[in-house]
């Protein structure tokens, strides 16, 4: 994560800019400050804390943004617009470096708002190094391949490497597989490959494959289309057996059959003469398109001041039967704007995000929730509260 350790030093004024750095508004509470930053045409949060009687500036961890190197950007303009004094640092680029090929990057709202292809479509859960999602796609160029991944540093090394090897048929997107194909048409993707997904032993909640997961992949497949699994972990073997159980759809379990192409984590596990299980199911039926509601403005008008929104919202997580929120860690920006963490959506997989207010109005920031029906459920909730809070 980048990051820099500075003397203390005062706060930047904004709004603010150097080499095409736009430092937007600072938002603060007692511990931490957050400092809006668009480069690029992305906008992200920096977070300021006091550490051993030092500043650490970070990268905001809900605002992640990818190319990394556009976060290393904003630190170097903040570091110089302050003048602060810096201790340390890991945001030095190298000139010589390749970039990653970042056309190939695409954010989520793409695949909510644009994404169209007349081609096969394929998608890799947790590429990692990419060894597979690189060698699918070069081996099959009339198929296009989407790779979710959630480390930054392994999507960085696989736009590099699509960039090297002119690959034209990958997209990648930084986002948690398990939320990503709810809002996927259905019957629009051909396979699915999940190979070593972190298994998650002692937190199952935390796992990428559910019921929920599967009964998304056989939405999302078409007929023959397949969910693929590949596991060296005795336990999540055991438990997506199991889950695979609950379907009428063919499935096919096998144990150290060799693919074309082996993935790091694979050879490793070999070397070390460990299974290694292959657990694929097979959609058999068209699945009904689904219809997203994408309504996330809030239909309000806020007359509280900051601190007294603040104060009116649950301090606790609010449960739903299939939806949660839980409010956090209020910034102030002024006397009647800010910004307000919110983790919402599903119990075992909520995202975070956050609300701004700005006078009058709110809204999210810095997108959009994607429009799953338990974010919608949540939102709508969360709406209510403002209401309420409005009419009082
Ligand atoms: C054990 S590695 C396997 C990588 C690769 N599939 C291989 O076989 O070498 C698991 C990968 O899944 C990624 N990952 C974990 N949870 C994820 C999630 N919810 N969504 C997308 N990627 C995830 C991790 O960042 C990590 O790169």
């Amino acid at each position: 994560m980048p990051h820099i350790i500075t003397k203390k030093h005062t706060n930047l004024k904004t709004p603010s800019s150097k080499d095409g750095v736009n430092f937007n508004f600072i938002a603060t509470n007692p511990k931490e400050d957050k400092i809006s930053v668009t480069v690029d045409g992305k906008t992200f949060l920096l977070t300021k804390l006091e550490k051993n009687g030092n500043h650490l500036i970070k990268l905001d961890v809900t605002t992640r943004v990818t190319p990394i190197s556009i976060a290393k950007q904003a630190l170097k303009a903040y570091s110089e617009l302050t003048n602060c004094e810096i201790i340390s640092s890991n945001i030095a680029q190298s000139k010589t470096k390749l970039e990653p090929q970042k056309e190939y990057l695409k954010d989520i709202s793409y695949f909510v708002e644009d994404f169209k292809t007349t081609k096969e479509v394929c998608v890799e859960v947790g590429f990692g190094s990419g060894r597979h999602l690189l060698y699918q796609a070069k081996t099959n160029p009339n198929k296009l391949y989407i790779g979710l991944e959630i480390h930054t540093p392994s999507i960085e090394q696989v736009l590099k490497q699509v960039r090297i090897e002119n690959i034209e048929n990958i997209l990648v997107v930084n986002y948690d597989a398990r939320l990503f194909l709810e809002f996927i048409a259905s019957n629009s993707i051909n396979q699915i490959f999940v190979h070593f997904p972190v298994p998650w032993d002692k937190k199952p909640h935390r796992r990428v494959m559910s019921l929920e997961f599967i009964n998304e992949a056989l939405r999302v497949l078409n007929i023959e289309g397949s969910l693929e699994l590949r596991t060296d972990s005795p336990l999540y073997y055991e438990y997506s057996k199991e889950l695979y159980e609950n379907y009428r759809e063919k499935s096919i379990i096998s144990k150290n059959q060799d693919l074309e192409i082996s993935s790091k984590y694979e050879d490793r596990w070999k070397r070390m003469g460990k299974d290694i299980w292959n657990l694929t199911i097979y959609a058999d039926k068209l699945s009904k398109e689904i219809a997203l509601e994408k309504n996330f403005t809030f239909d309000i008008k806020n007359s509280y001041t900051f601190d007294k929104l603040v104060e009116k919202l649950p301090a606790k997580p609010i449960v739903g039967e299939d939806f949660m929120f839980h409010f956090s860690h209020p910034f102030k920006i002024s006397e009647t704007s800010g910004i307000i963490h919110v983790s919402m959506g599903s119990f075992n997989k909520p995202f975070s995000i956050y609300l701004f207010v700005n006078g009058e109005k709110i809204s999210y920031f810095i997108t959009l929730p994607v429009p799953t029906s338990s974010n919608h459920k949540a939102h709508k909730q969360i709406m209510k509260i403002l209401k309420d809070e409005d009419t009082k």
